[in-house]
């Protein structure tokens, strides 16, 4: 019962500082765009927007974005695409849809609360899969496959992920596919942050292009900086799935909004063009960050992403909580302690996809100088370029 779904813990604390805290130093969304943004992206746009319907729209998404956002796929077409509020509409759905009470579950780990969450609740036993630091955050094919029950109906995967940042290699990606697929298993992959890969070489396709059992979810929210339209979406060749999400939608939205359909669409032609200045943001923030670590190396691990606006560093010396609460009270800066994801290393999740980044670290280094005569001793001040 969605009633006696536990707290998110992620959005209680966000809850708690985001909108009356000055730097988001653990923001998993990129740089945000004004409405005017968006619609100069294309001649006579605010016009269309102004002549928007705001009478109830298709269920299933518009087929005009329908249609757009099955380009971003090689073998999906619009009506293999189920338009959603947001991401996290189309976890529950999806969770409602393929699960059962009993059924066992396969999460990669730590994870985005709900990917696990959902499915506990259901009555679902939930096997997590851990990534492992030293791996660079990979989780380790044989215990995937050591995990696998007779019962077990859905395994879940994010990548690039959140927390870690991890970008699975593709042979690994493939395996894991065959893997699912050659033992009935739906393998649901979250893709939210698709398209922010550093190389293009490195990205990976998606798992509904490659796995006829695979539903992928992508999102507005993140490689585009647009989660304040609450668009997001699967898309599978699973048409049993897709049919009982379209049922469960009734019960939740029945629909999206028409204007954020309308923006959505434009968006995403344009979704290279945006995709791109974010990651213009986030080379110039991995830069400093690469000196703010290589200036500390004693006091933070650092593995480096190879994708995405997010990465999962370890406090050396000092408890991640305590630290995390003096640096947003003294300082106002927020990073987010790793226990959030029940991680027991003393990570903690740091965001590089905002335009304020810099100052936000520079923040950090003076909280770093200014606890030089406590517990954690400080290497030489950060050179801010
Ligand atoms: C891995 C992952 N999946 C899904 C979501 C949900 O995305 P949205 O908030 O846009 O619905 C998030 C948001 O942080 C996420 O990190």
């Amino acid at each position: 019962m969605i009633s006696s779904l536990s707290p998110f813990k992620l959005e209680r604390y966000f809850a708690r500082y985001e909108f009356n805290t000055r730097y988001l130093l653990c923001s998993s969304d990129c740089e945000s765009l004004a409405v005017q943004d968006l619609l100069a992206l294309e001649p006579k746009a605010d016009e269309g927007l102004l002549k928007h319907w705001l009478g109830y729209t298709e269920s299933l998404g518009s087929p005009s974005l329908r249609q757009e956002i099955s380009q971003i796929y090689t073998t999906i077409q619009p009506d293999q695409v189920l338009v959603h509020s947001g991401a996290e509409e189309a976890i529950l759905l999806f969770m409602h849809a393929a699960l059962q009470p009993g059924d066992h579950v396969i999460v990669h780990s730590p994870c985005y609360q709900s990917l696990s969450e959902v499915a506990l609740n259901l009555g679902c036993q939930v096997t997590s899969w851990k990534g492992k630091e030293e791996n660079g955050w990979m989780p380790e094919i044989d215990e995937l496959k050591a995990a696998i029950r007779p019962s077990t109906r859905v395994i879940v995967i994010n990548t690039p992920h959140n927390p870690t940042g991890l970008l699975m290699d593709r042979e690994r990606f493939l395996e894991i596919n065959q893997i699912a697929q050659h033992r009935g298993i739906i393998l649901f992959s979250d893709e939210v942050y698709r398209e922010s890969e550093f190389a293009a070489s490195d990205r990976l396709p998606a798992a509904c292009d490659i796995n006829n059992q695979a539903v992928s979810l992508g999102v507005m929210s993140k490689t585009y900086g647009l989660a304040g339209l609450r668009i997001g979406w699967i898309a599978t060749h699973h048409a049993a799935l897709y049919a009982r999400m379209t049922q469960l939608k009734d019960y939740t939205t029945i629909c999206n909004s028409a204007p954020s359909e309308f923006l959505a669409e434009l968006a995403l032609r344009h979704r290279e063009k945006l995709a791109q200045r974010n990651l213009d943001i986030i080379a110039a923030n991995l830069a400093m960050l690469d000196r703010f670590f290589a200036g500390h190396a004693e006091f933070f691990s650092w593995v480096r992403p190879k994708a995405g606006s997010i990465a999962f560093p370890k406090l050396i010396g000092e408890d991640i909580e305590r630290f995390c609460d003096q640096l947003v009270s003294t300082k106002g800066v927020l990073l987010l302690p790793g226990t959030i994801f029940d991680d027991q290393g003393n990570h903690f999740r740091i965001g590089f996809g905002r335009k304020n980044m810099p100052e936000a670290v520079f923040r950090l280094e003076e909280f770093l100088q200014s606890k030089s005569g406590g517990s954690l001793g400080i290497a030489a001040p950060l050179q801010v370029h």
